[in-house]
């Protein structure tokens, strides 16, 4: 059976893209933090949506599962096998089509980076709304599959809130079109919202219209010290009431920064580290400093602040904050707990989880950072062995507790599959399942993840 499925994948995407050798695969079958690691039958990256389903077909016939994988920078285990699954590399599909420069909307190849994408939109004088430090690999399949989120979303929302059309092959290899071009379109249900946040186990995403935002070049950053997060939320607040600007508002500490400072070899931002940093940008077709310095004055909570609008001095500032992820990853293999917490609650739960970290397991080393305005926290932890999940859990539960969500921004995958019922009810959970069985019977489509293998 194998044999005959290689040979037939072979046959639609032909012999260079399907991938059986361990040296070819291994870039696809590890994930990016290196936690997660599995075997897959083949690699096989089709050229053209057609294939794409013919290939999902052959797979369907073959009783063979198929992860679906973009630029593989998920950070939650969905995008890397499991157990010689056929991983579906979308890579290819990197075509942009159809620049609708009057109602600012574009169609992406479901391979299409979001570099390429932003490169591409630049000259028409528009921007993306969704914005991503791993902007270089992660792909518009891979973004709207697990509905990104990133920097910005306090002004544009995520991924979802940029799709208006999308087209993907169903597990039985069928091809949905809806690229309408409509800003409204109210015929039945919306599957591509479905879609979003999906993570690969209803359908495969082959391409994604998406709206546009104006591309807007002035911009000011201002990187705060204050003493705690709830601070910093005091700041967001205040400037998010001021200055309809904000685009940004992020929080992080002197632990992360510590650690940004030694692996990118720069210096600290202040003489001495606050007990917590925030980082906001204004954009709009003006130069808003002075109002930016105005709000920033009257807020008590700041101790120290630094301010840039030209690009260079931008880039620094954002350097502390957009490194982080990397650092981590140069010092080991991280435990990423993702998590979203009501504003209300974010600054009690930042001043518990250390210690309940501590309580799980002696020496664990937790690094917290994210997007304040959005009240979402990255809890990672060195430290843990890859499989160690006690921390994990205690976080999760601490999560719940509070009112929050284990996943705010990075999806469920196969890292947070045990925690999904405490913050989802059984009835909720119900309602899931039966609409991945009804566009994927014999769950074909990145089995284990949401879901636990059945
Ligand atoms: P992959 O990693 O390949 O896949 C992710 C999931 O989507 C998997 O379940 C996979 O099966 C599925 N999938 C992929 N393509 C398709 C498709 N075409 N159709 C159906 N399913 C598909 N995430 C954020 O939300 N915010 C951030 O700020 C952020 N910053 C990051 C910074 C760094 C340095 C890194 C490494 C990651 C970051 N991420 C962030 C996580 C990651 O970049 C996002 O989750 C991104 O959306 C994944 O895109 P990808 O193409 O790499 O998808
Ligand atoms: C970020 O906000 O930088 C990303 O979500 C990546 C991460 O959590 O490491
Ligand atoms: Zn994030």
């Amino acid at each position: 059976m194998t044999a005959a499925l290689l040979n037939e994948l072979r046959a639609i995407a032909g012999d260079a893209h399907v991938l059986t050798d361990p040296d070819l695969r291994a870039s696809y079958e590890t994930d990016w933090t290196r936690r997660y690691q599995g075997r897959a039958l083949c690699v096989v990256r089709p050229g053209s949506t057609e294939e794409v389903s013919r290939v999902v077909r052959a797979c369907a016939a073959a009783g063979a599962a198929v992860v679906p994988q973009g630029g593989n920078t998920g950070l939650v285990g969905g995008s890397v096998p499991r157990g010689r699954e056929v991983v579906l590399s979308l890579r290819r599909l990197a075509t942009i089509g159809d620049f609708d420069t009057v109602s600012g909307e574009v169609t992406a190849g479901a391979g299409v980076t979001l570099s390429s994408l932003q490169q591409h939109i630049r000259e028409g004088g528009w921007a993306f709304g969704v914005d991503l430090a791993s902007r270089d690999s992660a792909t518009i399949g891979g973004m709207v599959a697990t509905n990104a989120g990133g920097i910005r979303v306090i002004r544009y929302g995520a991924m979802r809130r940029q799709v208006l059309g999308f087209e993907a092959v169903l597990a039985d290899g069928g091809i949905v079109r809806r690229m309408p071009g409509l800003v409204k379109d109210n015929t039945g249900y919306d599957l591509g919202q479905l879609l979003a946040g999906s993570e690969g186990t209803l359908a495969i995403l082959t391409a994604v219209r998406v709206r546009l935002v104006p591309q807007l070049e002035r911009r000011t950053v201002a990187l705060l010290g204050v003493r705690e997060l709830a601070g910093a939320l005091e700041v967001v607040a205040a400037v998010r009431g001021e200055l309809p600007s904000l685009e940004a508002a992020e929080a992080f500490f002197p632990e992360g920064v510590e650690l940004v400072c030694r692996h990118a070899g720069i210096g600290l931002p202040f003489a001495t580290h606050p007990g917590c940093y925030v980082l906001v940008e204004c954009a709009g077709r003006r130069d808003e400093s002075a109002e930016l310095a105005e709000v920033l004055g009257g807020c008590a909570a700041v101790e120290n602040s630094a301010m840039a609008s030209d690009a260079a001095g931008r880039a620094r500032l954002w350097a502390y904050r957009e490194r982080h992820t990397e650092a981590i990853n140069a010092e080991g293999i991280p435990h990423k707990l993702d998590v979203t917490l009501p504003l209300a609650r974010l600054a009690e739960f930042e001043a518990r989880v250390r210690g309940t970290i501590a309580a799980a397991v002696a020496g664990a080393r937790p690094i917290l950072f994210g997007h304040a305005g959005d009240g979402n926290l990255h809890v990672n932890i060195l430290g843990l062995d890859p499989d160690d999940d006690r921390a994990d859990d205690a976080v999760f539960r601490l999560v719940a507790e509070l009112g929050g969500s284990i996943s705010a921004e990075h999806g469920v995958g196969i890292a947070k599959l045990p925690w999904i019922g405490l913050t989802r009810s059984a009835e909720d959970l119900a309602a899931m399942r039966a609409i991945k069985k009804a566009l994927d019977p014999r769950g074909m489509l990145n089995p284990g993840v949401i879901f636990p293998l059945e």
